[in-house]
Parts: structure tokens; sequence; C-alpha cells
């Protein structure tokens, strides 16, 4: 398989507009748009850092996993996400080295991108997701 870049840090948080204010107002950094990905139970809202980005994570219910995240640890970096070139072939690819995946096929994330997270027991503690995106991003 092949890893593009990092795609994005993902960042939960108990407030959008908080954080949001530290990275745009004091950090200077530019907002990219928010959204709702009802998949996965949050409100995501992208920070553009040079080739990368920040998505800060807000659960919208109390089943989201985000939610189960905050609860457990608080605020703070909740995963790391990979661009890949296919992630259908990145995959298959893991599941035949016996990687544990969290998602057995890809789904919908934000931006109209695919997505399948990795298996923290299987990646050293980090949360990994990988990302294919429709277009260029
Ligand atoms: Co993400």
């Amino acid at each position: 398989m092949k890893i593009k870049r990092i795609a994005h840090l993902g960042i939960a948080v108990k407030d959008l507009d908080p954080p949001k204010k530290l990275y745009c107002d004091q950090l200077n950094l530019e907002s990219q748009g928010e959204e709702v990905v009802s998949a996965q139970k949050v409100k995501v809202s992208f920070i553009k850092v040079g080739e990368t980005s920040l998505e800060l994570l807000l659960p919208t219910a109390a089943d989201s996993p985000v939610a189960k995240f905050l609860e457990n640890k608080g605020e703070g970096i909740h995963h790391l996400a990979l661009e890949v070139e296919d992630i259908d072939a990145a995959v298959e690819e893991l599941k035949a080295a016996g990687v544990r995946l969290i998602d057995e096929k890809p789904r919908e994330g934000a931006h109209g991108s695919r997505v399948a997270f990795l298996h923290p027991k299987s990646t050293f503690g980090v949360l990994l997701e990988l990302v294919q995106y429709a277009e260029p991003h």
C-alpha cells in the first residue's frame, strides 16, 4: 500500500468554539468548515495546518465513540489519519497480514472520503485511521 501523508490528527473536544478560537484566532490557522458525520455520530471542524489538518471532533450523541473517549480520557488527541491511495486494497492487505481492524470494510467519512479504523491493540496504542479522498483534499 502507499501512504501519501498524515491526512489529519483527530482531537476530541467537548465544545467546538473554544478550540477553534485558539487555533484560528490565537494560532492564526485557517478553518476549513464544519460537517456532521452521522455515521460516526460526530460534528467535525477541520483546521488547515500546511499539508495536513486538525480534525476537531465533537460527539453528537451519548453513544458516540468520541463521547466514550471523552468520558474515559477527557479532551485530547483521539486518532491519527493516514491518507492512502487505495483504501480497499489497503484494508485487504492489512487483514491478510493479521492486523486487527475496527472496520473490516471502509465506511463513509467527512468530505465524501472513505475511512477505515485499525484497532489500537494492533497499532501500539494509537488509533489509526486510513482515509481515501474522492478528490484532492
Ligand atoms: Co479522522
